[in-house]
């Protein structure tokens, strides 16, 4: 069995983030969210990985290199634009052959792997099998509607009527059937050629599609909040450690890890909380659910429930919260007069000011 991600698309629902980074290697806990489907694929066993690369192919390249350090052996496929899930498919016939495989797509985060349904799939070898998983905002995704067997009876992709709340969730196993179905379909309104309506016509030729219903599930639909929820999930499994430096002035309460490089001075962390190699935390507070990328600097401050990222530095600025704040940005306090608030922000920023 083999594998492949999808890592291209632009990430247009997670600006301005994405605007200097591929979407799949925005940090969960402080690792790209495209790594945790890459070890949840090691884990289930499947070694040859073929990744489909975009318009940021380098950035993922420099990231994952060859996979060895993941225990995978990764061929790069690059699709020259986004053309659709199924289309990714199509340019990944000669890497796939007559292997099933499982395709996964680099943004999404799945609790818990994908051991299981990689076993039940080699035992049972339906034809295809999807995921679903119940959403609030089904408008966002694919939709799948099950008859009273549960069997699916149809799928539609981001439907503006939804027929249900079962999301399709980015991770199919396929034989080789799917080969024909992607070769069969049109593009859709969005010009891409959708992996949905592949499955669909395979539903259509009587194939065997089985879906499973999972929870514990995220995808990049845009939404900080969802995004700060699936860190602190994360940071709640998380398993403590100090290879950094922490003054004796400091106090480190709880499920905290603290990577080589990075010095804690003066300061109170309560974790959860991941702080990155190289950042330094001097006379600060650091609350419950934060993650703090390398390389970052936070001084006279506190800081909860809110993802850093790298290089940033946050100075005299009490209380910073429920926030992602991206790379390289500087968070200062305005002077005292007159009181105004000062903003340099880029495109598809979003702020709250609580004045
Ligand atoms: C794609 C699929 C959609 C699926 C979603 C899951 O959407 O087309 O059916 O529900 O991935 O991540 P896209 O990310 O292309 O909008």
């Amino acid at each position: 069995m083999k594998a492949l991600v999808l890592s291209g698309g632009s990430g247009t629902r997670l600006r301005p983030i994405t605007h200097t980074s591929a979407k799949q290697l925005v940090p969960v806990a402080n690792k790209p969210v495209l790594f945790y489907g890459l070890e949840a694929i090691a884990d289930a066993g499947i070694k040859d990985v073929g990744i489909i690369v975009g318009d940021t192919a380098e950035e993922i390249r420099e990231a994952v290199g060859d996979g060895s350090t993941l225990g995978i052996n990764v061929t790069y496929i690059p699709q020259d634009k986004p053309l659709g899930l199924a289309h990714a498919v199509l340019i990944a016939q000669e890497f796939l052959g007559d292997d099933d495989f499982v395709m996964y797509l680099g943004d999404n985060f799945i609790v818990g792997g994908i051991n299981g349904l990689v076993d039940e799939f080699r035992t049972e070898r339906p034809d295809a099998q999807i995921l679903l998983t119940r959403v609030p905002n089904p408008t966002s995704f694919g939709v799948a509607e099950l008859d009273e067997s549960g069997r699916v009876a149809g799928l539609e992709e981001k439907p503006a009527q939804p027929k249900s709340d079962l999301a399709l969730v980015g991770v199919y196993l396929f034989t080789p059937a799917i080969h024909e179905a992607v070769r069969s379909i049109e593009p859709s309104w969005r010009g891409e050629l959708e992996i949905t309506h592949a499955i669909q016509w395979l539903i259509d030729q009587h194939k065997d599609v089985r879906s499973t219903t999972i929870s514990g599930y995220w995808k990049d639909t845009g939404n900080v909040a969802d995004m700060l929820e699936v860190n602190r999930s994360v940071l709640e499994t998380l398993t403590p450690s100090v290879e950094g430096t922490v003054d004796a002035s400091s106090e480190i309460i709880g499920r905290v890890r603290i990577d080589a490089g990075a010095e804690v001075r003066g300061s109170r962390i309560v974790g959860p909380a991941i702080i990155g190699p190289g950042s330094v935390i001097s006379d600060s507070y650091i609350g419950p659910f934060t993650s703090i990328s390398e390389d970052c600097r936070i001084d006279d401050s506190e800081v909860e429930y809110s993802i850093v990222l790298r290089e940033s530095s946050i100075t005299g600025v009490r209380r910073v919260e429920t926030s992602l704040i991206g790379r390289n940005v500087q968070v200062t306090p305005a002077p005292r007069n007159p009181a105004a608030h000062r903003l340099v922000l880029g495109d598809h920023s979003k702020v709250q000011i609580s004045s």
